[in-house]
C-alpha cells in the first residue's frame, strides 16, 4: 500500500496508540490534542511504548506533534478522530476539519459507541466518512472495526481496510451502523448473562469470570462461535437453544443489580470494589497479567 499522510486528532490512551500503528507500517504521521500536555507527551509515549514491545523505536521520528488543528489536518489523506466521547464535541470538529482538507480525504471516528451516523450528518460530503474502532491498546489488539454509514461510499470502506490491514491490523466490515457494532454486541450480550446469574445467585462473581476463563475462554482466540456451533452442528446448537434460549436473560435495559453497584459507588478498580473488591495490589496483578497476555499473542 502507498504510503499516505494521517493525521490523528487527540493525543490520549487510543489516539497516541493508532498513531503508533501507522507510524510503524511507515506513515507520516501529524497529531494533534487540545491538552498541551497530552500532545507533549505522545511522542515519548510511542517511543517507550515501541522499546517495550522491541519495535523499531526509529519509526517515533514520522510522528508529527502539532499544536493546531489545521496545521495537523491540511495535507492529510486520512484523519481519525479520537478525542473524548462527546457528540457534540465530535460533531463540531469533523465540521470544522471539513473546511480544511481535500474533498477526497477520507474522515475516520474512534468512537466506542457513539452511532457513526449522527456524527457525520451534518458533513457537506458525508461519502467519504466512517467508523474506525480500534480496541485498547491499539498496538497490541489487531481488530479495528470498519463501520459503514448509510452515505458511505465503497471506495472509502476499501481503501481504510486496506489500510489498516497493510498496517497489520484485523479490520472487520460493519456493513450497518448499529450501536455496539459488532465486538461490543458480543461482549456485552455475554457481560449481560454473567451479571444476570450473579443478580439471581446461581453463582458469586468470581465463579464467573473463572468458569469462563477455564471453559470457553481458552478456546475463543482460534475457535469463534460460529465455528464452533459448526464444530459441534447446527441440529446439537437448535437442540441447545431450545432449552437455554428461554432461561437466558433478554432484558432490554441494564440490569438493576448494576444500576445498584454504579448507586452505591462500587465502581470496580476506581473505587475498590464493584462485582469483586480490588487491592491496589490485586489491580496492578491483573493489569500485568493482561498486557503480559496481549503481548505473547502478538506473533499469532
Ligand atoms: N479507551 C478505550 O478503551 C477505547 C476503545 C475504543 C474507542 N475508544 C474511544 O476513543 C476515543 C478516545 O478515547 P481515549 O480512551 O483515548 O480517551 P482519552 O481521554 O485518553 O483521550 C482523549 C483525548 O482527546 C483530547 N481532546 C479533547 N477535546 C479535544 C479537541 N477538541 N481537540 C483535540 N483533542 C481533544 C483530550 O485532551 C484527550 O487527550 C473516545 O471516543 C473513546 O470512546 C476508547
Amino acid at each position: 500500500m502507498a504510503k499516505a499522510r494521517i493525521s490523528v486528532i487527540g493525543a490520549g490512551l487510543m489516539g497516541h496508540g493508532i498513531a503508533q500503528v501507522f507510524a510503524l507500517a511507515g506513515h507520516e504521521v501529524s497529531i494533534t490534542d487540545a491538552v498541551p500536555q497530552s500532545l507533549d507527551a505522545a511522542t515519548s509515549r510511542i517511543a517507550a511504548n515501541l522499546r517495550d514491545l522491541g519495535e523499531d523505536e526509529s519509526a517515533v521520528a514520522r510522528v508529527r506533534p502539532c499544536a493546531d488543528l489545521v496545521d495537523t489536518v491540511r495535507d492529510a489523506d486520512y484523519v481519525v478522530e479520537a478525542v473524548s466521547e462527546d457528540l457534540p464535541l465530535k460533531q463540531k470538529l469533523f465540521a470544522e476539519i471539513e473546511r480544511h482538507v481535500r474533498s477526497d480525504t477520507i474522515l475516520a471516528s474512534n468512537t466506542s459507541v457513539i452511532p457513526i451516523t449522527a456524527i457525520m450528518q451534518g458533513l457537506a460530503k458525508r461519502e467519504r466518512a466512517l467508523g474506525t474502532h480500534w480496541w485498547n491498546p491499539p498496538f497490541l489488539v489487531p481488530l479495528v472495526e470498519v463501520i459503514e454509514t448509510q452515505w458511505t461510499s465503497a471506495p472509502t470502506i476499501a481503501w481504510t481496510m486496506k489500510l489498516h490491514e497493510a498496517a497489520g491490523k484485523k479490520p472487520a466490515h460493519v456493513k450497518k451502523d448499529v450501536p455496539g457494532f459488532i465486538g461490543n454486541r458480543l461482549q456485552h450480550a455475554l457481560w449481560r448473562e454473567a451479571i444476570s446469574l450473579v443478580e439471581h445467585g446461581i453463582c458469586d462473581a468470581e465463579t464467573v469470570d473463572s468458569v469462563v476463563k477455564a471453559s470457553f475462554g481458552r478456546r475463543l482466540t482460534v475457535l469463534g462461535p460460529l465455528e464452533n456451533a459448526d464444530m459441534v452442528g447446527t441440529d446439537l446448537t437448535l437442540a441447545i437453544h431450545n432449552i437455554v434460549m428461554p432461561a437466558i436473560d433478554s432484558r432490554p435495559e441494564p440490569s438493576p443489580y448494576l444500576q445498584k453497584l454504579v448507586a452505591d459507588k462500587k465502581l470496580g478498580f476506581k473505587s475498590g470494589e464493584g462485582f469483586r473488591k480490588w487491592s491496589a495490589e490485586e489491580q496492578a496483578t491483573l493489569r500485568t497479567k493482561v498486557m503480559r497476555h496481549l503481548k505473547s499473542m502478538q506473533d499469532l
